[in-house]
């Protein structure tokens, strides 16, 4: 009878849900367009037709931080790089928090501050030189402020790497290593906070590697050191960032991803198609929610933002830039990417007929 099955299906779907959510499917809400939707709109998109449970802002902008509170879904906002000389001072760093954090919390659920946006990357000396004392000095704002839930911590663009391949042999730059990053693991271990890393498999595109890039069937990568084999490019990144936190002796550190995804328009370039986009988020979703780990973490689950929410029409550089959406600012999905409620393709058509059955449950 359908009533039964109705209801036999509906706990199912829920498990299905909590087995994906357990694993911190997040998305990365970027606003480099003058044609998407208000943040209002974005948070009720997110929580009624989506899988996704966490988004991470690059600012801290106050109309985003207040539409998701009550949501369920919590935010990771970002203090701005030419924040950072001034969260190395506790004063203005339990100002920064007065001012950004304190009027949204703990209405709106808000998980991580992360301090600057790849520093290392695109920082200059000073801010490079202040990272870790803004970090500390920010965690002991909050402290002060009497904020306890709050984490903090940065991502980094995989060009903190000096070598990735193999991965058991993969090692920060030693100037980074010993300065920046030494000091911020053991920040990070004391505050139980994940190092938060942008691995890109997209950007290792060669032509020949796009099956190990796509977690298609292919010959794999075997890491002589360790005699453990890889069959994609996501989990080798993943190792070779372990591999060098080991090395400095923070193996135990917990690692996120800050940002990982695929275009699905570019110019000029083969890589990018929306089956390729497709691919790579799909089964990036499932391999996550497998639980299964990577080779060197086995186990290991690990809090994932995708990025992008849309296509952000104003986003400079290559038409790739504009194209990481998984979805049109009309909530349109660009294509079926796996985290739509009870895994089914929404689009604005389908939704009415898609609604009238799930009221029926
Ligand atoms: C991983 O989980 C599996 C299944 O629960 C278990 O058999 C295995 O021992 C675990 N491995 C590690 C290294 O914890």
């Amino acid at each position: 009878m359908a009533t039964t099955s109705a209801f036999l299906l509906l706990p199912l779907l829920l498990l299905l849900h909590l087995a994906i959510a357990a694993h911190g499917i997040g998305i990365n809400y970027g606003t480099l367009g003058d044609n998407l939707p208000p943040p209002a709109a974005v948070a009720n998109f997110l929580k009624t037709k989506t899988t996704i449970d966490r988004v991470k802002i690059y600012d801290v902008n106050p109309d985003i931080l207040r539409a998701f509170a009550g949501s369920g879904i919590s935010v990771t906002v970002t203090a701005p790089n030419g924040d950072i000389a001034a969260l190395t001072k506790i004063d203005s760093a339990r100002q920064w928090v007065a001012t950004h954090i304190k009027p949204f919390h703990p209405q709106t659920k808000i998980n991580y501050i992360l301090v600057g946006s790849e520093v290392l990357h695109w920082g200059d000396t000073n801010m490079i030189r202040g990272l870790v004392p803004a970090m500390r000095t920010l965690h002991s704002a909050l402290l002060a402020e009497g904020i306890t839930d709050i984490k903090v911590t940065t991502a980094h663009s995989l060009a903190i790497m000096r070598s990735s391949i193999p991965p058991s042999m993969g090692r920060f730059r030693p100037g980074y290593a010993k300065h920046v990053l030494g000091p911020m693991l053991k920040f990070l271990r004391e505050t139980r906070t994940p190092l938060m890393v942008n691995p890109y498999p997209y950007f290792g595109y060669n032509g020949k590697n796009v099956n190990f890039l796509l977690f298609r069937p292919n010959r794999g990568l075997y890491d002589r050191y360790t005699k453990r084999s890889y069959t994609n490019q996501f989990d080798a990144l993943m190792d070779a960032v372990h591999s060098a936190m080991n090395a400095l002796g923070y193996g135990d550190v917990d690692i996120a991803v800050g940002e990982t995804g695929w275009p699905s328009v570019c110019d000029g370039w083969d890589a990018c198609s929306v089956a390729n986009a497709q691919s790579f988020n799909r089964e990036l979703v499932k391999h996550l929610a497998t639980g299964k780990g990577t080779p060197l973490m086995p186990n290991r689950s690990f809090e994932t933002y995708i990025f992008a929410l849309f296509n952000e029409n104003q986003k400079p550089g290559p038409i790739a830039e504009r194209n990481w959406g998984l979805f049109q600012p009309d909530f349109t999905p660009v294509y079926d990417s796996g985290i739509l409620r009870n895994g089914q393709f929404f689009s604005p058509r389908w939704s009415t007929i898609h609604n009238s059955r799930c009221t029926g449950l």
